[in-house]
């Protein structure tokens, strides 16, 4: 077969692989390459090498011809304008989770919330002004568009029961978008090879899934108090096959102090605002200030921990436990980009 052919023969093979199967695929793909293209870089040094010196060293060194080396070079340059592949990788990664949003939109009430959650479910209430839940992993802006077209939600509500006054409704989401977890793995934190990520607060597991998908990481552990939640992650862990790094704990993080101890990264987005009482929010923020110690781990928040704990009494000495890092939220040029949502997300170095 032809270098192209075969080149789109490899393509067409991942295209067409079913979206549950992909990400084993992918990732053996990946790893493969990687050594692929090491021993191909090393092979390439040695062909220019050789080729400057009559192909002598290289027929010495490895007794390879030097006629094989022109052709393997050949298959170099080609295999590096296979930098496509790269593209269609993060590119179908972007399609498996779309793929799970689906799966988990098909398991969930629009509200993407479960009666077992009485205490977030009585805090909405009790919020001041008319406030929904959309799930920004679930539905995106142009979903919710469409739902508002189809009547099933509404941006606004009316002041005024029969008039024309109406006010936005404020919307909260309990999961990070697409945008924000692309974000984060690929701007936010460095190459995690080989190290342990834990998120507070698991919930969907959407934080888990796009580490498993654009990151490296060994281990990804969610901690989530909500049983539903867990059995929902378990499903989506085994129907994509990402139990080999995924990890789904249903415990209260409080219970969870070796776990956060071992952690090289912990996340955690609104985790305890909507869910615990105040006293619950600053004895699980003391928990948390006293377990992620480990010296150069980072710990990423929404929002600010700043704001987190100015509304709290706690006896965290900010200073001495943490260092903010600067984040680019500039790093996406797109016009439609939710500039105030990256803005929310912190990057902490545990001191
Ligand atoms: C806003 S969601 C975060 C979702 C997810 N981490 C993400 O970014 O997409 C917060 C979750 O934390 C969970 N939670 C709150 N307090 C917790 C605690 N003390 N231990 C474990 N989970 C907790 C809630 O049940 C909720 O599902």
């Amino acid at each position: 077969m032809e270098l192209e052919a075969a080149r789109r023969a490899v393509l067409a093979a991942v295209r067409g692989t079913c979206a549950a199967d992909l990400p084993r695929l992918l990732h053996w793909m990946r790893n493969t390459r990687k050594k692929l293209s090491l021993l191909m870089s090393w092979l390439d040094a040695v062909y220019l090498f050789s080729e400057k010196r009559s192909c002598t060293l290289g027929i010495c060194i490895f007794g390879i011809s030097s006629q094989f080396l022109i052709v393997f070079s050949q298959v170099l340059m080609q295999y590096k304008a296979i930098d496509d592949f790269d593209e269609l990788v993060v590119s179908n990664n972007d399609v498996v989770l779309k793929n799970i949003a689906e799966d988990l939109r098909n398991r969930l009430p629009i509200e993407a919330m479960f009666n077992s959650e009485h205490q977030a479910i009585q805090k909405i209430h009790q919020h001041p002004l008319p406030m929904i839940h959309v799930d920004a992993f679930l539905y995106d802006d142009d979903f919710v568009d469409s739902l508002c077209e189809e009547g099933k939600m509404s941006r606004s509500y009316c002041t005024e029961c029969g008039s024309y006054k109406t006010a936005s409704l404020e919307f909260i989401s309990h999961s990070f978008s697409l945008m924000e977890l692309k974000f984060l793995y690929q701007h936010v934190l460095p190459d995690l090879t080989g190290k342990v990520v834990v998120d507070v607060g698991s919930r969907l597991g959407a934080v888990l899934f796009a580490g498993y998908l654009y990151s490296s990481a060994s281990q990804l552990y969610g901690v989530e108090m909500n049983a539903d939640f867990c059995q929902l992650q378990e499903m989506m862990i085994t129907k994509y096959q990402f139990i080999d790094r995924i990890k789904v704990i249903n415990a209260d993080i409080c219970t969870q102090a070796s776990l956060l101890q071992k952690a090289d990264v912990v996340v955690m987005n609104n985790v305890f605002e909507y869910f615990l009482d105040r006293q619950e929010q600053a004895r699980a923020w003391e928990f948390i200030a006293c377990n992620v110690r480990k010296r150069g781990s980072l710990l990423v928040t929404v929002p600010s921990l700043k704001e987190s704990l100015s509304k709290l009494q706690t006896d965290i000495q900010l200073s001495q436990w943490v260092e903010e890092m600067e984040l680019n939220y500039d790093v996406y040029m797109e016009k439609d980009v939710d500039r105030e949502a990256l803005e929310q997300i912190h990057l902490y170095k545990i001191l």
